[in-house]
């Protein structure tokens, strides 16, 4: 009989949001007259800009003769949109990243996960707890985690790096010496971030100790104070250290359109072997590439309009998340987070536990959020709220938590 990998079994569960959704669909079939609003999962609402928009038009128009169809993308992404990449995420910035370095992908959810590929089994990872869960999950399935501690709702050769109240919600250097860092930030979920001084410690760190950054920058564009790196590349040393993860998904609406790109300097070797190059192998081999007229429209984010645009559609959400922190605030609610992300990190009212407040917010004022705890154990007693919402049904989402 053909094996299976084993390592699927030892999961808890399923993936974090799918549960939330089924709990959601089940309550909703059996009270169909009550208004659910959903602040849970960090989807978009608001419609692509029109910039996107004209360039899906015209990229489709392309695809319908023969002389402007496009067929296969090249392996690394079309030059266009990694030229628009180069220039403005990183050139502005004073980074220098070459064409060679940047792949194109259909989202940072897809390469977190991927990104495991080229590393081997027996690195030890740490991560942020409370932390994004595909990080953890995808490290799961390819047998790198060791055994799920269920009663402990841990890994048992994860290391943890606490993100409480008492660590101003960002990590400290672990005790233990890993191999592989996953850092997001703005950080999804509570919605904290480092300086970048802090994080040019955590570049030395990873330089010294010889361990590789996984840094997801997928919130870069809800960064709003000063002092706060848009990308790891701001520090210096981090070319020998990190790999960035970027998306189209939060800052321009693509979470159903799909589109992301992964920077893999050609200065990361590890004992020689640059990791560009095999992710450039993994990439080939086992990815077509995001669709022509994707790229065009990522394109499009780039042009003046789009940048406008999108700029709009950030302070859009960001007006939310100012919304739901003065609301809890004057509800008594203890909350963080919500001013570099769209993600707004509260303390449960009266030592409720995650998934007791989940269940009192959908009964009792039907609005879904995400237990804190499905982050990990140190997520425990707090819920997170997104600002990706309606600026209607958060306001309504509000008044009903005051209302409560
Ligand atoms: C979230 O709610 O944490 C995000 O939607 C996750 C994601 O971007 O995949």
């Amino acid at each position: 009989m053909y094996k299976i990998n084993e390592n699927y079994l030892k999961l808890p569960g399923s993936y974090l949001f799918s549960n939330i959704g089924k709990k959601v669909t089940a309550y909703k079939a059996a009270n169909p007259d009550k208004d659910v609003i959903s602040l849970g999962i960090g989807d978009v609402t608001q419609p692509l800009a029109p910039a996107v928009i004209e360039a899906l038009h015209s990229a489709v128009d392309e695809m319908a003769d023969a002389a402007t169809f496009h067929g296969y993308a090249p392996d690394l992404g079309y030059e266009f949109l990694r030229s628009a990449i180069r220039d403005n995420d990183y050139r502005e910035r004073g980074v220098d990243i070459a064409l060679d370095e940047i792949f194109i992908s259909d989202g940072a959810k897809s390469d977190s996960g991927n990104i495991g590929d080229i590393f081997a089994v027996d690195n030890k990872i740490a991560v942020c707890d409370p932390v994004y869960p595909v990080y953890v999950d995808t490290n799961a399935m390819a047998g790198r985690t060791g055994d799920y501690i269920a009663d402990e709702e841990r890994w048992s050769n994860v290391i943890y790096m606490p993100c409480t109240k008492e660590t101003n919600f960002a990590p400290e250097l672990p005790k233990e010496t890993p191999d592989i860092i996953y850092l997001c930030f703005p950080n999804n979920p509570t919605g904290s971030t480092i300086t970048k001084d802090q994080l040019q410690e955590w570049v030395d760190y990873a330089n010294k100790v010889g361990a590789v950054i996984i840094y997801d920058a997928a919130y870069e564009a809800y960064i709003s104070e000063e002092n706060v790196p848009h990308t790891i590349y701001e520090c210096d040393g981090a070319k020998t250290c990190a790999i960035e993860l970027r998306s189209f998904s939060k800052n321009a609406g693509f979470t159903g359109t799909r589109l992301g790109f992964t920077v893999i300097p050609k200065e990361l070797k590890s004992n020689g072997v640059m990791l560009n190059s095999l992710w450039a192998r993994r990439h080939g081999t086992k990815f077509n590439g995001a669709p022509y007229i994707i790229q065009r429209a990522g394109e499009a984010v780039y042009s003046e309009a789009g940048k406008a645009q999108t700029k709009q559609q950030v302070a859009y959400y960001m007006n939310n998340a100012k919304t739901i922190i003065e609301g809890l605030k004057s509800a008594g609610y203890t909350v963080s987070g919500g001013v570099n992300a769209p993600y707004v990190w509260l303390e449960t009212p009266d030592g409720m536990s995650s998934w007791d407040f989940f269940d009192y917010l959908l009964t009792k004022a039907n609005i879904v959020g995400t237990p804190g705890s499905g982050f990990g154990p140190s997520g425990e007693g707090y819920f997170r709220l997104t600002a990706f919402g309606t600026y209607e049904n958060t306001l309504k989402a509000i008044d009903r938590i005051k209302a409560l």
